[in-house]
Formats: structure tokens, sequence, C-alpha cells
């Protein structure tokens, strides 16, 4: 029998973006996207070079009320035809997520509506099974400003860590290696951008741990290397030129792309040791919009005759259906208001996995 179809409202503040959306799953379990409201805090956080925690939980805050609204709105679902309302509890700045577990609290008791606490990295993980379906298990790179880590996904409730940063992650470190070469912020694309038209080759950056097995990576020595690198140019010539922050900017590129495409290929072979009857690679977080890290993986899955999945960027990046997405799995597999819900900044997915290091600009990393 085709489980019962639910409709499912998601809420979402744990860095800086206040975010609510309603999913519903149709006849055949697949889920639907019905609103998707993120309000971004770029604005608020720009002139601070990184997310300021205080000002993004009162952001949060104001706002969170107002997502939820607009949400409902969009969907054009009242609150009283939603069966559950799903929350971020964890892991990220802490009084942002406090915002959302209190509002949701708030919706639930007085709408008599189920609770459902979300990490937020499962929200994450299991995105590809709301875009594409993907069956149980499959891997899962997740790699954006905050997180970075590779999660074997065998069930909502169940993930096996293969390893992750153990300082930046890759989003911290474009955004840093912009801000070292004058470009604009984010510095993802803005390093991209620079990049297209660079030379990867000229400089030497290092490939931080991949003398090391396993999955484990380090991205804040290569940001440190292009530190060196420009500070010597500065030295040399008095400044940067153009063809210098092009050629800098696909150096330190390509550095990231070699570090992440081997590590997944590393990755893969400990995931395809489980024999997966339609194995699968997929991809989650903001890095994930790179065209170059995009093609790298996609060339690692081909080789090993793996699919690959990388959801649209709206649903990579922080978003509240993610959140919703992943309560409906947790209701279905029975996970509902198991107790009181606390927020948690720290909270990792797999609680036998080694214990992270650092605690990052944008959050910890879990
Ligand atoms: O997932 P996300 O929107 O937010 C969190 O980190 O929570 O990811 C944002 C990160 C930023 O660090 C941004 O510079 C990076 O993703 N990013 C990119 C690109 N677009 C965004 N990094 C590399 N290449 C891109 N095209
Ligand atoms: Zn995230």
């Amino acid at each position: 029998m085709p489980p019962a179809p639910l409709t499912i409202l998601g809420l979402e503040s744990s860095c800086d973006d206040t975010g609510a959306a309603v999913v519903r799953t149709e006849a055949d379990g697949r889920g639907q996207v019905l609103s998707n409201v993120v309000i971004g805090q770029d604005a608020l956080h720009a002139a601070f070079g990184g997310v300021v925690p205080e000002i993004a939980a009162r952001a949060h805050a104001e706002k969170i009320d107002l997502a939820v609204e607009r949400a409902l709105a969009d969907a054009e679902v009242p609150l009283s035809a939603v069966d559950a309302v799903a929350v971020t509890a964890g892991p990220g700045l802490i009084g942002g997520v406090l915002s959302g577990v209190m509002c949701a609290k708030g919706l639930a008791a007085g709408a008599g509506l189920p609770l459902i606490g979300v990490n937020h990295l499962a929200g994450h993980a299991l995105t590809p099974r709301l875009t594409d379906g993907l069956d149980f298990p499959y891997l899962m790179l997740l790699v954006s400003g905050g997180h970075c880590q590779f999660l074997l996904v065998h069930a909502a409730d169940r993930f096996t860590r293969l390893g992750g940063t153990i300082d930046d992650a890759p989003g911290e470190a474009f955004d840093k290696v912009a801000r070292l070469l004058g470009l604009s912020q984010p510095g993802g694309p803005a390093v991209e951008a620079a990049a297209r038209m660079g030379d990867a080759t000229r400089f030497a950056l290092p490939r931080p741990l991949l003398n090391r097995p396993g999955c484990d990576m380090s991205f804040s020595g290569l940001k440190t290397a292009v530190l060196r690198a420009r500070d010597q140019l500065i030295a040399a010539q008095g400044g940067l030129y153009p063809r210098d922050v092009a050629d800098l900017s696909a150096s330190f590129q390509a550095a990231v792309a070699d570090v992440l495409a081997e590590k997944t290929r590393r990755a893969l072979d400990d995931y395809l040791g489980l024999s997966p009857d339609l194995p699968a690679l997929a991809v989650a977080g903001g890095v994930a919009a790179n065209g170059m890290l995009r093609a790298r993986l996609t060339d690692v899955a081909d080789a090993r005759g793996v699919r690959f999945v990388a959801p649209p960027l709206r649903l990579c990046t922080d978003n509240a259906a993610m959140i919703a997405w992943a309560g409906l799995e947790l209701m279905r597999a029975g996970h509902v208001d198991p107790g009181p819900l606390t927020a948690r900044p720290r909270w990792p997915l797999d609680p036998n996995g080694p214990a992270m290091l650092g605690g990052g600009k944008k959050g910890p990393k879990a």
C-alpha cells in the first residue's frame, strides 16, 4: 500500500538564511516542493567579512514568522492542512537555531501538530531523494561554506561519516582567497569567474592531505599558500596585475578540485564495497555550483559507472524545503515528538564518527 500523502512545514535558521517551506508527498511517495522561501542576510554581514552570530540570531528572530507566512501563502496551504512541523534543531549558530525551534514549537503547540527536530546535515544529505528519488544507500559529498564531509546515507536516520575537512570548509577557503585577491563576496563565484581567464599551472599550490590515506581533507594551508604567493608578487612588482589574480584563482580552484576529486574517488571505493544495486554519488552545498568541481566529480563517477546527482542550486544551498523533506522521511520512519526538542549547536550525524576539529567562521562543522 502506498504511504499516506503528507504535507510538512519546514523551518531553517541555522546559519545566515531564514527559510520556511511546504513540501507534500504525492501518491507515489515522491516529494513536491509547494513553496520554498529563503530570506538571506548577506547585506547585514557584508561589512564584517563573515557571519556575525548575534546579528544572524536577531535577523532570524525578526524574519522567521514572515518566512512562515509567505511559505504557507505561496503554497496556498493553511496551517490547518499541515500534518507536521519540521525544524532544524542543529548543528549551527545557536541563536539562530533557537529562533527556529521556538517558532516551530509555538506553531506546533498552537495548531496541535507533531514537531520533528531535523539535523541540518541530514536535510542536505536527504535532498537527492526529494529531487531525484535516489535509493539508499548512496554517497553524499556535502561541500559548502560551513561543511565539508563524505556521508554514506543508509537511511533517513542512519549515516556513516567517511571523512571531512579538519579545518576550513572549501567555500570558506574560496571566500578568504577572494578577499586576499580583492575579489567580491561571496568568493566562490568571483574566484571561478577570474579563474576562467587564468593559467592553473602557473602556481604550484599544495594538495593537502593527498599523501595521507582516508577521506579527510584540509583547506586552510592552501589559502595560506595563496597568501604567500600573492605577497611575493606584491614584493617583486609592487602590486597584482589582473593576469596574476586570474592565474592565482585558477591555480587555487584546480588545487581544491584535485583534492575533492581524489578524496571522492577513495570515498566511492568504500561505498562500492557495500555493493549497492543502483550506485549513486550526490553532491550538495554552495560549492557544488562550481563548474570545474562538477565536471571533475562527473568524471570520477563515470569512471566507476556510478550515477552522479547534483540537485538544483536553490535546493543545494541552505533552504527549508530540505528540512521539510527530511522531517517527512523521519516521520515515515516513526521519529515524531521523541521528547522535548532542544537546540544543539553541535550534532554529528554519525555518532560513531571521529570528532571534528574547529568551529569555523560559519558555525560548527559537526
Ligand atoms: O551552501 P551555502 O550557500 O551556504 C553555507 O555555507 O551554509 O554555500 C555558500 C558557499 C560560499 O562560501 C560560496 O563562496 C560558495 O558556497 N560558492 C562557491 C560557488 N558558488 C558558491 N564556491 C565555488 N564556486 C562557486 N561557483
Ligand atoms: Zn548547510
